[in-house]
């Protein structure tokens, strides 16, 4: 059945809450296990869609787990006997075409469903396809999927990247971890993530060198070892979270958090007026008694704003004083909570690939549409803020990248509950 999140607005939010690990972190680092030729264990594992969904994605393969309460993972990728990413699994999840590179470069062979496009955009994966094909993978794409062999193995190469890709990096890396010889990549993403990856296999015996730089060069080793590692906090739920404190002119506290991974979120924050105190891995923001100051936006690649990030903060800017312009520079079409928006309220005005805000006094509760993860976020901001009663439905999507967001909400005073 399609959950909904019922919120009434207008509390201010108080209190502390606790970051979960990053969904887009433990999403490569779960399909990395398929390189460990022993046991590892991964702690701060988030509880979300997305990691059953890859958990069962690899499971299929003969991957086992052991779970503990707090979500640490005893990993054992030692009878995986599989090699099929099906398409009744990747339509679901598109970071599914993370277990292409260990495949390949394991066992020699990978057959993975083409993930289909999603509502932001059509999301291709050539840039995946052809950094495989250039460490010597012979790769055919038909009757939707990727049929890939690599019967003596992986070579290291040469291959730069034409357009940056977050996973089409960690997808690479992971290739070159087990090839013959040493690969390195050019152009390549500097999200957190992709250096939490890094991090992670290295702590198993790979040598990646340059992981957070546009130039990664990895040295290819014979076998990865077991070991244990703890996922970084989840930027992107941090992010949404300050915004929820901002939004509702609130002051909260976050726990488990790794400031240095979100500097663009927290100087975009501070230029809208918000107060940040920042203490080891805690981030305070008060907003007591103030609305926020409207600010541009332009999302880009790591370390500028990220796209994760831009519908969180239109919600910000669509009750802000002044007008702010957003632009979208990597997704096509990820503007889909802004007819949302508009129908509580919100004055905000496409231009292609621009959206220019006027921010309102108030906006109105009104039963909304989520059409993706970070819209949906985005919706229940405008939700804790708005008059009366907003129904934010089809919150499936919502459930794939945060964990408990109602529970978490109404720890901090927000008016919230789920019903289906
Ligand atoms: C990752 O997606 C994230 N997902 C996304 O988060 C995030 O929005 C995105 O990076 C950008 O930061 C995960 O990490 C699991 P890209 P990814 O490859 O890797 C084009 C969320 O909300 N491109 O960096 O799929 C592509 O169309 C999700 O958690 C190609 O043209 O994004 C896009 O315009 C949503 N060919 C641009 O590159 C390719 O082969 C950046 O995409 C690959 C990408």
């Amino acid at each position: 059945m399609m959950d909904k999140l019922i919120i009434n607005g207008g509390r201010s939010l108080e209190g502390e809450v606790s970051i979960s690990g990053a969904k887009n972190a433990a999403l490569p680092i779960l399909a990395a296990t398929l390189l460990a030729s022993e046991q590892v264990i991964i702690h701060n594992v988030p509880h979300l869609q997305d990691i059953t969904t890859m958990m069962e994605l690899i499971g299929g393969m003969g991957v086992s787990f052991i779970v503990d309460d707090k979500m640490t993972l005893e990993v054992n990728p030692k009878e995986v006997f599989g090699h099929i990413a099906p398409y009744d699994l990747v339509k679901t999840m598109r970071a599914s075409i993370l277990v292409l590179g260990p495949l390949l470069t394991k066992f020699g062979k990978a057959e993975v469903s083409l993930p289909g496009g999603c509502a932001i955009g059509s999301r291709p994966v050539d840039l995946h396809i052809s950094g495989m094909r250039a460490l010597g993978a012979n790769i055919n794409v038909e009757n939707g999927y990727i049929y890939a062999s690599a019967p003596n193995g992986l070579k290291g190469a040469e291959y730069t990247f034409d357009i940056i890709s977050v996973t089409g990096t960690e997808n690479l890396i992971m290739a070159a971890v087990l090839a013959q010889g040493v690969t390195q990549l050019n152009n390549a993403a500097k999200e957190p993530e992709v250096v939490d990856l890094a991090n992670f296999l290295n702590t198993l015996g790979a040598k990646i060198k340059g992981a957070g730089t546009d130039t990664i060069i990895i040295e290819g080793v014979t076998d990865l070892k077991s070991g244990e590692y703890t996922v970084m906090p989840d930027r992107i739920e941090a992010g949404t979270f300050l915004i929820a404190a901002s939004i509702t002119s609130g002051h909260i506290k976050l726990k488990n958090t790794y400031a240095q991974s979100m500097t663009a979120i927290l100087e975009k924050l501070e230029a809208s007026g918000a107060g940040l105190n920042i203490s080891h891995n805690d981030i305070e923001i008060n907003c007591k008694q103030k609305r926020p100051k409207a600010v541009n936006i332009i999302t880009s690649p790591y370390p500028a704003f990220p796209t994760d990030m831009q519908a969180q903060f239109m919600s910000l800017n669509a009750v802000a004083e002044g007008t702010s312009e957003i632009v979208e520079t990597i997704f096509e079409n990820r503007f889909m909570h802004v007819q949302e928006l508009q129908r509580m309220g919100a004055n905000i005005k496409l231009h292609g690939n621009t959206a220019v805000c006027t921010g309102v006094e108030k906006l109105t509760g009104a039963p909304v549409m989520a059409t993706d993860l970070r819209a949906s976020a985005g919706l229940v901001l405008a939700g804790l803020v708005a008059d009366g009663e907003t129904i934010v439905d089809r919150i499936y999507h919502i459930d794939r990248g945060y964990e408990r967001i109602e529970e978490k909400l109404a720890q901090l005073g927000a008016s919230i509950r789920r019903a289906n």
